[in-house]
């Protein structure tokens, strides 16, 4: 499998709970295990949080050949596309909830990124459903935006199975996403449903052996 095909199954690990001052090693630990790695970006403005942005893609991209997923949380993503994309990033993915969605995603393409759109766990599937032609990921956030290690929303597995009919029924090259409270009891519910990334952070980093953490839910994998 390679990291640009499209509906296969893998695990990204969110490095959203490594430890900021060891990311290089916290990565070094799973590298060998995975194609993807989930970068989440916050701006304390659409979220209530900070984390990172491109410099420290860019850092990231000197020791690494990962293919790198970024979510940015961020207001006004058409500000930062060209900034992340020099950094290094593969794929960008931004928020319907923050607008100006056409655009954005014209303006992903034009920089040769890969682009995901993503929505909120109380947003209905309708609000991402004319676009799906257009991007190669949908991310569903399965918790709140903001922080890692919260609980699985299992209400958006019905946002999953409608995405997944859109994929099969209009032969969408298009990733399905979820992002939040991923591990090892919610992993087969977001499996059944459709989904084939499943973004797991605190199931894997906040675990006294990621690369363990990680095998095993790349063993339950299983459909
Ligand atoms: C939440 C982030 C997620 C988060 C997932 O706002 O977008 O990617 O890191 O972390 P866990 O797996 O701990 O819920
Ligand atoms: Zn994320």
């Amino acid at each position: 499998m390679s990291a640009t095909e499209f509906g296969a199954l893998r695990i990204a690990p969110s490095i959203l709970s490594a430890d900021f001052g060891y990311l290089g090693a916290a990565i070094g630990m799973i590298s060998d295990q995975i194609e993807w790695l989930h970068v989440d970006v916050m701006d304390g403005h659409f979220v209530p949080n900070i984390t990172i942005g491109p410099p420290v893609v860019k850092s990231l991209r000197k020791h690494s050949d990962l293919f790198f997923d970024c979510h940015l949380m961020i207001s006004e993503p058409w500000k930062y596309l060209e900034d992340f994309k020099k950094a290094g990033a593969d794929s960008c993915t931004f928020h319907v909830e923050v607008g100006q969605t056409e655009e954005t995603i014209k303006l992903a393409r034009e920089l040769g990124l890969r682009v995901g759109l993503s929505l909120n766990p109380d947003k209905p599937f309708e609000l991402v459903e004319p676009y799906l032609d257009q991007v190669d990921v949908l991310l569903v956030m399965s918790v709140f935006p903001g922080f890692g290690g919260q609980s699985f929303i299992p209400g958006v597995l019905d946002t999953v199975r409608k995405a997944r009919v859109a994929v099969e029924s209009k032969k969408l090259q298009m990733d399905i996403e979820i992002d939040g409270g991923i591990d090892l009891n919610t992993l087969p519910l977001a499996l059944e449903a459709g989904a084939n990334v499943l973004v797991a952070g605190n199931a894997i980093f906040g675990q006294d052996d990621p690369a363990a953490a990680l095998r095993a839910l790349q063993d339950s994998l299983v459909v």
